[in-house]
């Protein structure tokens, strides 16, 4: 999955298939789509009835006959002729059309870090249905991190976490490159299902999934750490009677139902720290780590962190939209290639197993599942 900055440069369109949300980036027009990664389907007739937030809107609300689908799991495309239904629809004919006028559509996109070849193939896949002619993969860390403004070319550590919906991923990079990764299988929906559970074992009240937000927003206050309310009055419905009910929510309960997911997580990030050479821990000490992705905006994540490692923790200025940013900064050019290049090549001479993102083989094939090579059929 490594792809030259000039083969970047010369996509005109970027996707990042989320497990939560889609979103596009067009070259020229920027950030055209950020919208949840759901579909609704009439399962009679088999027609699309909704998606994006309309769709999300509809889950547990509908009748049998609609289905609300969310073609993308754990950041991979599970069902790829959906994805690309929802696409296409989320894109709109404006978009399409303009697309379409493109010769030779070349599409960008974000795969999880240390995916396995089968998703690496389903994004492809998803994306040549749409008309790609070509389809070049990013690691969504590298993506992230550029997205987020790290100096991620210099010959310093940054360590960035890349809290999703699905997955967490945690990378420390170097000279271009990533130097040591892990990816979690726990993200936003772990903690969302943490909460609900919490509140169904201990209050016998059933949470809709969409309420979590508002109880987290209602926890924000002071956020969610040992300063915030001690208490927060919560809608839901009982599991007995399931007559409407309220009840009043201890805080400190709620932050330690986060906790046991954010377990995992905190051991993903010793993990990380403990292959690294020391040099680039010395430096990630004054650095620290960068959180992006949707869950960095948990209230009180980030100092759980702080208190967890003793390292300082920032928030990116987008945290959700920092890996469609980072590919988008690259197709539009706006990063150094003639520091990155050189620097990049010499990676695997100083560090075994570091993974260049931005090898000097400038207008080189890349190496793509065999589907992606093929030329495709514009529709
Ligand atoms: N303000 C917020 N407070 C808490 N959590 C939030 C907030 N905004 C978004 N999230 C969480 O962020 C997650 C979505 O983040 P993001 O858009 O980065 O996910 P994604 O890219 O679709 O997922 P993945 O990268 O794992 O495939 C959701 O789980 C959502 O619950
Ligand atoms: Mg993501």
């Amino acid at each position: 999955m490594t792809v030259s900055l000039e083969q970047l440069r010369r996509c005109h369109v970027a996707v990042d298939l989320g497990a939560a949300r889609t979103r596009v980036f067009v070259k020229g027009a920027g950030l055209v789509v950020d919208e949840p990664s759901v579909a609704a389907v009439n399962t009679r007739t088999g027609a699309l009835i909704a998606v994006g937030a309309l769709a999300e809107q509809m889950t547990g609300r509908t009748p049998d006959y609609i289905r609300v689908a969310r073609p993308v799991s754990g950041g991979t495309v599970v069902d790829i002729e959906m994805a690309q239904r929802m696409l296409r629809h989320l894109l709109g004919e404006k978009l399409r059309r303009q697309l379409r006028r493109k010769p030779r559509l070349r599409a960008a996109a974000s795969t999880p870090h240390d995916s396995d070849p089968l998703a690496q193939r389903a994004t492809v896949e998803t994306l040549v249905g749409l008309g790609a002619r070509r389809v070049e993969l990013v690691d969504t860390l590298i993506a992230a991190a550029v997205g987020c403004g790290l100096p991620v070319e210099q010959p310093t550590a940054t360590m960035i976490m890349v809290c999703g919906a699905a997955t967490t991923q945690i990378a420390v990079l170097s000279l271009g490159s990533i130097v040591t990764a892990e990816r979690i299988p726990i993200g936003g929906n772990a903690i969302d299902y943490a909460v609900i559970q919490h509140l169904r074992h201990q209050h016998e009240l059933l949470l809709p999934s969409q309420s979590v937000r508002p109880l987290q927003l209602a926890l924000r206050g002071n956020g969610l750490n040992a300063q915030g309310p001690d208490v927060t009055e919560i809608h839901g419905r009982d599991v007995a009677t399931g007559l409407a009910r309220s009840v009043r929510v201890d805080t400190a309960a709620v932050r330690d139902a986060i906790h046991t997911p954010l377990t995992s997580v905190m051991d993903g990030i010793g993990k990380v720290l403990r292959v690294c050479p020391p040099d680039l821990v010395a430096d990630l000490v004054d650095r620290g780590i960068m959180m992006v992705g949707g869950s960095a905006l948990l209230p009180g994540l980030d100092q759980m962190l702080r208190d967890a490692t003793g390292m300082p923790v920032q928030i990116a200025e987008r945290p959700d939209a920092c890996t469609i940013l980072g590919l988008g900064a690259m197709l539009e050019g706006r990063i150094r290639p003639m520091t990155l290049d050189p620097l990049a090549d010499s990676i695997p001479d100083t560090e075994p197993g570091a993974r260049s993102a931005f090898p000097a083989d400038a207008g080189g094939e890349v190496p793509l599942p065999a589907a992606a090579d093929a030329d495709a059929e514009v529709r």
